[in-house]
């Protein structure tokens, strides 16, 4: 997985070595810095292009709900919790892309997010949605079930 930076600036996110051998992942989220190490990895189905697959894991021994996207034929996955008011953002099940395909909305008051950053982009979100880090290899799919954040 490479390093890169949403054009925004707004997120930063890439996976470090640990001298355990797992990695550790760093997410800026606005002016913060969160460190995440996932401890065990599951599969799951890979979306198609515009669409999301949702997933539960566990985020400091609290289950979560996530979902991975495919957006310009790259895989991506958030934690499902509008960073307004804590709601998960899908309008129906499983669904989180506007009609047009081109970005996610909340479903509570309609806060937009960049598909390839989780950028907030409009509406009342204070940020962006934390980022997940996503493992493809050959057509398969990981996404963490297990992990820890510190910010
Ligand atoms: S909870 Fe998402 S915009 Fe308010």
């Amino acid at each position: 997985m490479g390093c890169w930076r949403s054009p925004q600036g707004g997120r930063l996110f890439y996976p470090l070595d640990n001298n355990d051998g797992m990695h550790l992942h760093r997410v800026r989220i606005g002016l913060a810095m969160r460190s995440m190490k996932p401890h065990n990895w599951q599969a799951i189905k890979p979306p198609n292009e515009g669409e999301a697959t949702t997933f539960t894991l566990t985020i400091n021994g609290q289950q979560e709900e996530g979902f991975a996207i495919r957006t310009h034929g790259a895989l991506h996955a958030y934690i499902n919790r509008c960073p307004h008011a804590g709601t998960p953002l899908d309008w129906l099940p499983g669904r989180f892309f506007s009609a047009d395909g081109t970005v996610l909305i909340c479903q509570t008051h309609g806060a937009i997010f960049a598909p390839d950053s989780g950028a907030c982009l409009a509406g009342p979100c204070p940020h962006g949605l934390v980022a997940l880090p996503v493992d493809e290899k050959e057509q398969h799919l990981s996404v963490p079930a297990d992990l820890t954040m510190q910010t």
